[in-house]
């Protein structure tokens, strides 16, 4: 057997990974419009406007508006619900923080459901669980890019007359049964940071086909501000959420590109798990038959039973074989509940509240073991990245050095 890199053995990745520019001409084009236009006000210029538009054509959803980022979209979601503060909103125990920063703002009560383990996404059944009188929404995210299982979430919400927000920030142009994420809930909501599929840097969008939403999103996201003519006379609390003209120039721009992203991202990402399969004790995410993989990242589990080592010196193996690799990327390694503002329900200074609030008849703690398959999968799993610039000898390698690793701990 080859030693180990890590060991002082030669790496498996000895040729750089693809790489490639994301931002273009287009984009510059766009983004010069916008300055010679003279104002980066969204509602004086044409390039949020154009964006929304294009959104619009590419969802066929009726109202999509550009906010500021992917945290902003959740919060101006749940601001155009209008939920009353103390109302439980449902999310999944694996998600970034920006899906719960909107909540906790609107005074919200964020309840963690578990996960399918080989999905890593929401498990309905857990989510069933958690409704009471109480719950107002489900936040329903779509784990690393694979579509979370809708039908049986939408099928929750609907027994239970809940709203549903789509948080799309990981799955952009994603389908779940022929049909775009996104366009299932009530409300969704998309991310344009750095790390995303497409980017403006930072930016999000919301986007609704439910016309009653539309003007409350709007709202929402300014200041509740009428920019219509209307008397300025704001009527409940609303931050200023907007995207500049810069942003929405480069999100156009990026708008054109996501299909190809997606393509490209599909086929090495298939062949990624393909090759992952046939290691011994190594699961690559599961993807069901009806849904399709975006690959913003892939979740692979160690078994641990057939692999004797745990899952950080694994993946320190990894990288020394020259395959950047992460344990448990997005949440920083624990289910987002063991927090330390959810530990400490901390989210206000000097105070527990939205957690324990006796206006609001809350009082809730997320004691450890709350999510048991969450919690179990940060001690079995990592990330690989793909980007849609890899090369099929990339994937090649990433699957030769994680079967080499593997080889070597193989119990
Ligand atoms: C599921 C999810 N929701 C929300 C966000 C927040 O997006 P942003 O970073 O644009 O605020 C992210 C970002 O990582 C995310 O992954």
């Amino acid at each position: 057997m080859d030693k180990l890199a890590l060991f002082g053995g030669n790496k498996v990745k000895t040729t750089p990974f693809g790489r490639g520019k994301r931002m273009g001409a287009e984009e510059k084009k766009y983004v010069l419009e916008a300055l010679e236009n003279d104002t980066l006000f969204y509602v004086f210029g044409n390039q949020v406007r154009d964006m929304e538009n294009k959104l619009r054509g590419m969802y066929g959803m009726k109202h999509c508006h550009g906010c500021s980022s992917g945290t902003a979209a959740v919060h101006i979601a749940l601001g155009a619900l209008q939920l009353p503060p103390g109302t439980e909103v449902i999310t999944s125990s694996i998600t970034d923080m920006g899906t719960l920063t909107g909540i906790l703002y609107q005074c919200l009560v964020p309840r963690f459901a578990d996960i399918d383990p080989d999905t890593y996404n929401m498990d309905p059944a857990s989510v069933e669980t958690l409704v009471n009188d109480k719950t107002g929404a489900l936040v329903i995210i779509h784990h690393a890019g694979l579509p979370a299982e809708l039908e049986g979430l939408m099928a929750v919400a609907k027994k239970h007359k809940i709203s549903v927000v789509e948080d799309c920030a990981q799955a952009w142009y994603t389908h779940y049964r022929g049909q775009l994420c996104g366009t299932f809930g009530d409300i969704s909501t998309f991310s344009l940071n750095h790390f995303k599929l497409i980017t403006s840097g930072s930016g999000g969008m919301v986007a609704t086909n439910r016309d009653e939403l539309k003007e409350n999103v709007k709202l929402f996201v300014d200041k509740c501000y009428f920019r219509d003519g209307r008397k300025r006379n704001p009527y409940f609390l609303a931050p200023n959420y907007q995207m500049t003209e810069l942003q929405g120039a480069v999100a156009k721009a990026q708008l054109d590109k996501i299909a190809g992203i997606v393509e490209k991202r599909k086929r090495l990402g298939l062949r990624l798990i393909q090759g992952l399969k046939s290691i011994p004790g190594i699961i690559p995410q599961k993807v069901p038959e009806h849904s399709e993989h975006s690959f913003f990242l892939l979740v692979v589990r160690v078994d641990r039973k057939m692999i004797n080592t745990s899952i950080t010196e694994f993946c320190q193996a990894l990288e020394a074989e020259g395959i950047p690799c992460e344990p448990n990327k997005i949440t920083g390694g624990m289910p987002v509940y063991l927090y330390d503002i959810f530990q400490n329900r901390s989210a206000f200074p000097g105070s527990l509240f939205p957690f324990v609030s006796k206006d609001l008849e809350t009082n809730i703690s997320y004691p450890p073991g709350l999510c048991p398959q969450a919690e179990q999968a940060f001690q079995q799993t990592f990330n690989l990245n793909i980007t849609e610039f890899y090369s099929e000898q990339d994937i090649d390698d990433m699957i030769d050095a994680t079967a080499k690793v593997a080889g070597f701990y193989q119990c």
